[in-house]
């Protein structure tokens, strides 16, 4: 189900120093807060289709919205993380979320090429869960699974690696019982070997598809990750080790998407032809 895994970025007419300040002024005495947004910019996740876009921009029209513009997530993304989307060169984003990895490759602030894949931050999680049931015998909850990734996760071997351990507490499958049980980082990486490779190969895939000069400009720039599997430790040594050019994690993986949304209202003018979508066209 498409949800809006949505970010909104409100720019109201009432903010000081822009719009019709008359009319702004005059409406915001008469009614709410809310009604006086005048422009919204609503990133999607890039694979929503027509209907979901325009059932989007319905509501927040209802919402009293009289210009509502759509970022493809990856876009924002790859604003917020500082790449130079508007330069006619080729730039590679990977937005490694929970339920979902985009990858993109943008230039001239367009997406040349993209691919979603239903594997992220999610899946490594249920990985987890699936490692220590099958090869300990322990049944642990999401919350536990998400601690053990965030504490001794890793997606590529480090040299500390196996002094690396972590006490882990479940239910013991055979007998029911409460149990504690010390794994080791390598293991974590093995168990997340499976969803790590999907992410692997739609990179590899994406850049198969990308044009040729675009792609030497991503050999010479890099890759760039984020979301919040960006933080998985190793993933870019890892993604760099597989498609053989450098990676880099974004300074606040977390936050690409609303920086870079609120950068495309900063700069609106500039970046005007980013918006996958817009009220205007219905
Ligand atoms: N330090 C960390 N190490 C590994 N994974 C992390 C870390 N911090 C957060 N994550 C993971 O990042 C994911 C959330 O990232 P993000 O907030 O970018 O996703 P989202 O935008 O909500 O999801 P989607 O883009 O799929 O809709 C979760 O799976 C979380 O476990
Ligand atoms: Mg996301």
């Amino acid at each position: 189900m498409f949800l809006l895994s949505v970010l909104l970025s409100i720019y109201s007419a009432t903010r000081k120093g822009t719009g019709n300040r008359e009319q702004g002024t005059v409406r915001s005495e008469r009614v709410s807060r809310f009604r006086n947004v005048l422009r919204i910019v609503i990133g999607i996740p890039s694979g929503v289709t027509g209907v979901e876009r325009r059932a989007v921009i319905e509501a927040a029209s209802q919402a009293g919205a009289r210009d509502v513009r759509l970022i493809d997530e990856p876009v924002a993304a790859a604003i917020g993380a500082g790449l130079p989307v508007a330069e006619p060169t080729g730039n590679m984003i990977v937005d490694i979320g929970g339920g979902t990895t985009e990858v993109a490759v943008l230039s001239l602030q367009g997406t040349v090429l993209s691919e979603s894949v239903r594997v992220a931050g999610d899946e490594l999680n249920d990985a987890i869960i699936l490692y220590m049931k099958k090869v300990h015998n322990l049944v642990i909850g999401e919350q536990t699974a998400e601690d053990i990734k965030i504490k001794m996760g890793s997606a590529y071997p480090t040299y500390a690696d196996e002094d690396n351990i972590m006490e882990v507490r479940g239910i013991h499958l055979l007998s029911g019982l409460p149990r504690t049980v010390t794994i080791k980082a390598p293991e974590v990486r093995e168990s997340m070997a499976e969803p790590l490779s999907i992410i692997i190969d739609a990179v590899k895939r994406t850049l198969e598809r990308t044009p040729p000069e675009l792609a030497a400009d991503i050999i010479d720039r890099g890759i760039m990750l984020a979301g919040g599997g960006a933080l998985l430790k190793g993933i870019d040594t890892l993604i760099s080790h597989e498609t053989g050019i450098i990676t880099h994690i974004a300074a606040d993986p977390l936050c690409c998407v609303v920086l870079g949304t609120g950068r495309v209202l900063e700069n609106f003018k500039q970046l005007e032809r980013v918006f996958s979508g817009s009220s205007r066209n219905f």
